[in-house]
């Protein structure tokens, strides 16, 4: 082989769990409604900051800690993120990796969650708790696209490692892991209910 594919970005994506995921999404939900219903400041901050939608990212930010549900959440992620990390081969010697953050985003019909990354962690990702049929995928961009001052586009088949945009379905039960640098936005819910998710990050300490 005279050509090598070098410098990877993994993206892992799996079913949280074997069994038990709409008993355990269905909790979830519930106690999303109530968070929504009494965090009057993530409500401001969502007006701002998530237009149409609602999200306690800009008010608790750590639910994890406060709610035993999500703590259960937390311990399963954490096997996953652990997983993932020994694909990633990440030397954590006398480190751990630790949820840092976790906080629940609601999209009505027509909310967007823009272009971002998740500065300041390590891993982050999202867990899907109710994905209506033809809800917004999870689209990542090519994290070198900024340096690709004139390289030509890519053709519509190229092979999934070469395409410069990756969707993956939101589905409820689904966790998606990913590097905090890696760029990823939600277009515009078009389904006529709510989409809700869980995103959280890890650091290492
Ligand atoms: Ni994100």
């Amino acid at each position: 082989m005279r050509t090598h594919a070098l410098f990877p970005t993994y993206i892992h994506y799996t079913d949280l769990q074997r069994k038990g995921a709409p008993a355990f999404n269905r909790e979830l939900i519930k106690e999303t409604a109530q968070i929504r219903d009494f965090d009057v400041p993530g409500q401001r901050w969502s007006r701002k900051n998530y237009p149409g939608g609602y999200t306690s990212y800009g008010s608790m930010d750590k639910l994890h800690q406060f709610s035993s549900t999500f703590m259960e959440l937390e311990k399963k992620l954490d096997r996953h993120v652990k997983a993932f990390a020994r694909e990633l081969e990440y030397d954590l010697t006398d480190r751990e990796l630790i949820m840092t953050d976790c906080w629940v985003n609601v999209m009505p019909e027509h909310t967007v969650h823009g272009l971002h990354l998740h500065p300041n962690s390590t891993i982050s990702g999202t867990y899907y708790v109710k994905t209506p049929k033809g809800c917004s995928r999870i689209k990542f961009e090519d994290p070198r696209l900024d340096r690709m001052m004139a390289a030509p586009p890519r053709k519509p088949d190229a092979r999934r490692e070469n395409q410069q945009f990756i969707q993956f379905p939101a589905e409820a039960g689904k966790v998606v892991l990913f590097e905090s640098w890696l760029r990823h936005e939600v277009a515009s819910n078009p389904t006529k209910s709510e989409r809700i998710s869980i995103s959280f990050n890890y650091n290492w300490f």
